[in-house]
């Protein structure tokens, strides 16, 4: 009997250019399960995050990004974007999802779904 190929959980997809991302800002992708903010900080680091905010789900991609982190547009808390984390006094999490930048181009690893 032949072993079936194993089928990866995720793999990288390139999901857009890096300068169409806006500084300070992010771009949002679509996946079959969830939307996911991809932000771009002053200094050009790149953060995928799960575009829901832990407090009530307000959409993190209209926030504003300041240092490597985004005000939710709501309630203003305020997200550490590389690790999913909410500051200061609030207490949350969203998810965090691998991305890099390669010649100029982002890529995401989106979970399977
Ligand atoms: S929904 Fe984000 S702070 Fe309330």
């Amino acid at each position: 009997m032949l072993a079936k190929k194993k089928v990866q959980a995720s793999e990288w997809i390139e999901v857009v250019a890096l300068k169409d991302i806006p500084k300070l800002g992010s771009r949002v992708i679509k996946t079959d399960v969830m939307n996911i903010a991809v932000f771009r900080t002053a200094k050009d680091e790149v953060f995928a995050v799960k575009d829901q905010c832990p407090h009530k789900q307000g959409p993190l991609s209209q926030g504003i990004v300041h240092g490597s982190s985004v005000t939710c547009p709501l309630h203003n808390w305020k997200i550490d974007l590389a690790s999913g984390q909410a500051l200061g006094p609030d207490e949350g999490c969203t998810n965090i999802y691998p991305v890099r930048v390669e010649d100029e181009r982002v890529y995401l690893k989106v979970p399977a779904g």
